[in-house]
């Protein structure tokens, strides 16, 4: 692992790195992508790396980091599939992460910003955009393999589902969900509370939870919920999920 010269940036893992900034830590990741400002972000310098400030205002990933998230997180060689990915400003992090050995397959099913995606994706070799929609895995089925992770973002009020769906097709055995929870989405008859525990009760006996976080000040009403297959495997219902290492098959040309 790299160590930082500067006192203030301490590496957090492979590719990610977090400073003190009064009284909360900002984070902050390698850019694999040029040139690498993404969404306006702040960038600095460490030795040769340049580094992108991860904005938890921004992304509900970074914002479970800076509310000191313990549950999984992209590790370096990882395949992630990530749905809901918008215009990739959360995704081009975990490009950074995945690093050149990794890869993300970024669903998104709008077409406006799957347009700033693919031009995202020319300046990040690791980001293979998909125009899809998370609902009918399906039809990225012949392109997406197997992944170590499913990342989940899409806001609907059946975002549960679609996570449950979505490890059952492509995750690998031991894999990592993690699932941005809009509680607003749900309806506003119950408390946000009420919808996270829906939401945990709905994983149980597919997915062991290993971490809920909300992610207020940053998105309110939200949580990021983390974890992994009951017992190790997906629950497969018809493609067999296996280690065998497939190569990513969405590449920019
Ligand atoms: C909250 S935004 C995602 C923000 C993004 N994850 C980020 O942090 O940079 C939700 C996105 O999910 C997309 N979406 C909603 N339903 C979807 C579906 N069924 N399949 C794929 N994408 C979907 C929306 O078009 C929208 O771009």
């Amino acid at each position: 692992m790299r160590k930082p010269d500067r006192p203030s940036l301490v590496a957090r893992g492979e590719h990610l790195y977090r400073r003190r900034e009064g009284d909360f830590h900002s984070y902050w990741t390698e850019a694999l992508g040029e040139p690498a400002p993404v969404y306006g972000e702040r960038i600095t310098s460490l030795d040769e790396v340049v580094l992108r400030r991860w904005d938890p205002s921004r992304s509900k990933l970074g914002a479970a980091l800076a509310n000191d998230w313990e549950g999984p997180v992209p590790r370096s060689g990882e395949r992630w599939l990530y749905l809901g990915a918008s215009t990739g400003t959360t995704a081009s992090h975990v490009a950074d992460l995945v690093g050149m050995d990794g890869f993300v397959f970024a669903v998104e099913k709008s077409l406006r910003p799957f347009a700033r995606l693919l031009a995202l994706a020319q300046r990040y070799p690791n980001l293979g955009p998909v125009l899809g929609d998370a609902r009918d895995p399906f039809a990225y089925l012949p392109v997406v393999p197997p992944v170590d992770g499913v990342y989940l973002d899409v806001a609907q009020p059946d975002q549960v589902e679609i996570g449950l769906a979505s490890a059952r097709w492509f995750l690998r055995p031991a894999g990592a969900v993690v699932i941005a929870l809009k509680t607003a989405s749900m309806g506003r008859q119950r408390s946000a509370r009420e919808h996270l525990l829906d939401a945990t009760r709905q994983l149980e006996g597919a997915i062991d939870v290993e971490e809920t976080l909300s992610l207020e000040p940053y998105h309110k009403r939200h949580f990021l919920l983390g974890g992994r297959p009951t017992g190790g495997s997906p629950p497969t219902e018809g493609r067999p999920v296996t280690n065998r290492p497939v190569r990513p098959s969405v590449r920019r040309s």
